[in-house]
């Protein structure tokens, strides 16, 4: 018995945003962005809303989970990116998917971590028995923070969503092994938001802080799963620097085969790349029923963390 993920949905706006169309933009070039990030193109939403991203991945989780709307009883909604100062995005979904007044809103700022942190929080409450299905939401409308003259930030990142609805099932196995995550507040003037203002980073000190806290995390969420790295199936990472996957794979001593890769197509989606790359993964069969699958992701806070699942 324990907690399922059942199904999974992903939106992405239509408008793909390339590194040629960047260079028109700031003193940039697709050889510098494709070199230091691997990114190649990105997604933006023109004229979708945060809310509009997150019900469009939550209804197709749903779908796929073969539940009824009704059988949500909370929604877990992690975004950078909210639509409001408040009330949270996650009351704004509810409301926009028709979900039961028993379905527990309410958004979690753990920045790239965000899913990670959502999906520990709902695995609580499922283990607890207090809630039975919760879906878990990863959204972001990042274009609309970023300073599109700034090119240290402008070409990394990109909008969209994904989503999971995450149940207690009493007759599985549970799919959540072992979760370690972490935060460093003391950092958090590497990469932060000003209210009403543009998302600042400083690339290098959290290029340095993700290679080793997702790396040294990893190894621990391992451990305790009772597994070693060569019992992993497959790595799912927060896609934000093809980089910085490649240190981490080499550093687990994991081939990069096993790594789900996407960023070249979405650049950084922060708290929705790990259930935009998790879809992909399982709609290419690259991502099994019965895999045991590394998730680890760094973001802002800083936050910071992996899962081990058996899928
Ligand atoms: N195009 C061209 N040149 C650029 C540029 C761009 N888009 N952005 C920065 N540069 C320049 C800098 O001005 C600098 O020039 P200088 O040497 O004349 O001063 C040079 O490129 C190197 O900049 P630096 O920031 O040291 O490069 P880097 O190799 O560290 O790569 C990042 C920059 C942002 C790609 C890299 O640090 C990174 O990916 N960091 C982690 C970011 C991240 O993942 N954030 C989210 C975490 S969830």
């Amino acid at each position: 018995m324990g907690t399922k993920i059942v199904g999974l949905g992903v939106y992405l706006p239509e408008k793909v945003l390339t590194n040629f169309d960047l260079e028109k933009m700031v003193d940039t070039s697709d050889e510098w962005i494709t070199t230091r990030t691997g990114i190649k193109e990105r997604r933006i939403a023109e004229n979708e809303t945060v809310v509009d991203l997150a019900v469009k991945a939550a209804e197709e989780a749903i779908s796929n989970a073969g539940i009824e709307k009704t059988e949500v009883d909370a929604v877990v909604l992690a975004t950078l990116s909210p639509q409001l100062g408040f009330p949270a995005t996650a009351c704004l979904v509810q409301e926009r998917l028709g979900l039961p007044h028993s379905a527990m809103s309410f958004d979690i700022s753990a920045a790239c971590s965000g899913f990670l942190y959502g999906l520990d929080i709902a695995d609580a409450y499922l283990k607890s028995k207090k809630k039975k299905t919760v879906l878990v939401i990863g959204a972001e409308k990042l274009s609309s923070i970023i300073d599109w003259k700034d090119r240290s930030t402008c070409v990394l990142f990109g909008d969209g969503a994904g989503a999971a609805v995450v149940r207690y099932e009493e007759n599985d196995e549970s799919d959540i092994l072992s979760s370690k995550l972490y935060t460093k507040g003391e950092a958090w003037n590497i990469l932060y938001r000003e209210p009403c203002g543009y998302l600042k980073m400083e690339g290098r000190k959290v290029f340095k802080e993700a290679v080793s806290g997702m790396t040294k995390s990893s190894l621990e969420a391992i451990e305790e799963a009772g597994l070693r790295p060569e019992d992993i199936d497959l790595v799912i990472p927060h896609q934000a620097n093809f980089r910085i996957i490649k240190a981490l794979a080499e550093k687990l001593g994991i081939p990069l085969e096993k790594v789900y890769v996407n960023v070249n197509r979405y650049g950084n989606t922060s708290a929705a790349s790990i259930p935009i790359a998790m879809y992909e993964a399982y709609r290419k069969g690259k991502l099994k029923r019965g895999m045991n699958v590394l998730l680890t992701a760094m973001g802002g806070g800083l936050t910071w963390g992996s899962m081990v699942v058996r899928f």
